[in-house]
């Protein structure tokens, strides 16, 4: 059996915990794409070139303690606009698709580019201010010096140059169930996502 689940949205929005929660729950393996890029924008911070990076990352690189701070974010971000850097990270991507078992992934463009054929896709999303509210309250919890401000305007810039690039942009498939997660716990997000699933395997 080889059931793909594509979980897609924007920063924050919930993809994350909602991925976990459905591959938990059906025993699927879990892959956050959004960790290749962030290796790849730290690996660029230490002075590599973005194809270099993205061409001989190594699983160790997805372990780093630094891949969930602010500058990888926005350096993943950067790196993930230029194409080279995305076909470099395609095979691994797909391959992790295929996995016997059932897998779900999680990033931008797994429903539209890199799994169309998944068997579902979600479209996690959820306004602005509910999005930077939460990840801020998940920063300062890390004890990393943020303000609400900052995190807003971080969330903004990241999502407007996910959403404009060219290459596989930010946007929800056309088969996708987009789910608004603005007014829910993440409980009742989680339960919506396992409706959904059941319903369609
Ligand atoms: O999901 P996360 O916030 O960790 O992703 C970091 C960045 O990696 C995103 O802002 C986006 O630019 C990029 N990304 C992407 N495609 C994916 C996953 C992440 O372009 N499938």
């Amino acid at each position: 059996m080889t059931i793909t689940i594509a979980i897609d949205g924007p920063a924050a929005a919930g993809k994350g915990t909602i991925s976990k929660a459905v591959a938990a729950r059906f025993g699927y393996g879990h892959l956050d794409t959004g960790l290749l890029y962030r290796a790849v924008g730290a690996r660029v911070l230490d002075g590599e070139s973005p194809l270099e990076a993205a061409e001989n990352l190594r699983p160790e690189d997805l372990t780093r303690e630094d891949l969930r701070s602010a500058d990888a974010a926005r350096s993943a971000s950067q790196v993930a606009a230029l194409p080279d850097v995305r076909a470099a990270l395609v095979d691994f991507q797909r391959a992790f698709a295929r996995r016997q078992g059932g897998a779900v992934l999680d990033g931008r463009d797994i429903g539209t580019v890199i799994c169309p054929e998944a068997e579902v896709k979600l479209f996690v999303t959820a306004s602005d201010a509910v999005r930077a509210d939460r990840r801020y309250r998940e920063m300062a919890a890390t004890g990393a010096e943020v303000t609400p401000e900052g995190v807003l305007a971080d969330l903004r810039e990241r999502d407007a140059r996910d959403s404009a690039r060219a290459t596989a942009p930010l946007k929800p498939a056309e088969d996708a169930v987009v789910l608004d997660t603005s007014e829910m716990e993440i409980g009742e997000a989680v339960a919506q996502a396992v409706a959904v699933i059941e319903a369609a395997i």
